[in-house]
């Protein structure tokens, strides 16, 4: 991937219904919902997290700039060409999922809370996400040592597709990168949704 393009899905990833699970014995409510402008103050929080950052590696130039942050917000929610969605639990935010475009195919992507890691949140929100927007093809990229958002993405039927180099913001080096392809359209039968 060229630097102009690591920094297309730097500026996209920089900005990644309803379903109530069990969660060890407590249910937790996680919803989608438009973005607000309150949201972008946690936004800019996961952004500024350099453990979540180093993992996502296609990030913003500098984490730190806040007039760049809410350029691109401004930018990306003024005139969305795909769904930008705020991942809320117990009404409270914990991350966001969305869709950007690259060479003309959506790629999805997403960010949660490090909080609430571990908690299934990213599997159930693209699980929603997906079964919202209809369009496809569908792809993703995940560094390839991002496991977390591998897992994620295979529970959700996605597959890879091939595998690219890109200039990673976060790790201030070129890396490797896999390509996504989603293949099957269902949810990971593991995962129970109650829509
Ligand atoms: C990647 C990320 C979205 C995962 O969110 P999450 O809500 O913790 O994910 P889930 O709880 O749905 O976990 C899904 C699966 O991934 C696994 N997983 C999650 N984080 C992991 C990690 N750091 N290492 C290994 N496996 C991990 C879980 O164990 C689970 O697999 P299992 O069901 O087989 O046990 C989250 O860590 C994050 O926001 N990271 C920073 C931003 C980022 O990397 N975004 C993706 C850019 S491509």
């Amino acid at each position: 991937m060229s630097k102009a393009r690591a920094e297309l899905k730097a500026d996209s990833i920089g900005i990644c219904a309803s379903l109530a699970t069990a969660l060890g014995g407590v249910v937790n409510e996680l919803k989608l919902r438009e973005v607000v402008a309150s949201d972008l103050e946690r936004f800019f929080e996961y952004q500024r997290d350099p453990e979540a950052a180093r993992m996502a590696a296609f990030t913003a130039p500098d984490p730190d700039d806040r007039a760049a942050f809410d350029a691109h917000w401004r930018r990306i929610l003024a005139d969305p060409p795909v769904p930008i969605r705020t991942i809320e639990q117990d009404g409270a935010v914990a991350g966001y999922v969305l869709a950007y475009e690259s060479d003309g195919v959506p790629e999805v992507s997403y960010w949660i809370d490090r909080e609430l890691w571990g908690q299934g949140i990213a599997t159930h929100a693209l699980n929603v996400f997906l079964s919202q927007f209809a369009h496809r093809p569908l792809r993703a990229r995940a560094a390839t040592d991002n496991r977390g958002s591998i897992r994620v993405l295979e529970k959700c039927g996605f597959a890879i597709v091939g595998e690219e180099r890109g200039y990673a913001n976060a790790r201030g080096e070129e890396i490797a990168e896999f390509l996504f392809e989603l293949v099957s359209g269902q949810a990971d039968t593991t995962t129970r949704l109650e829509t």
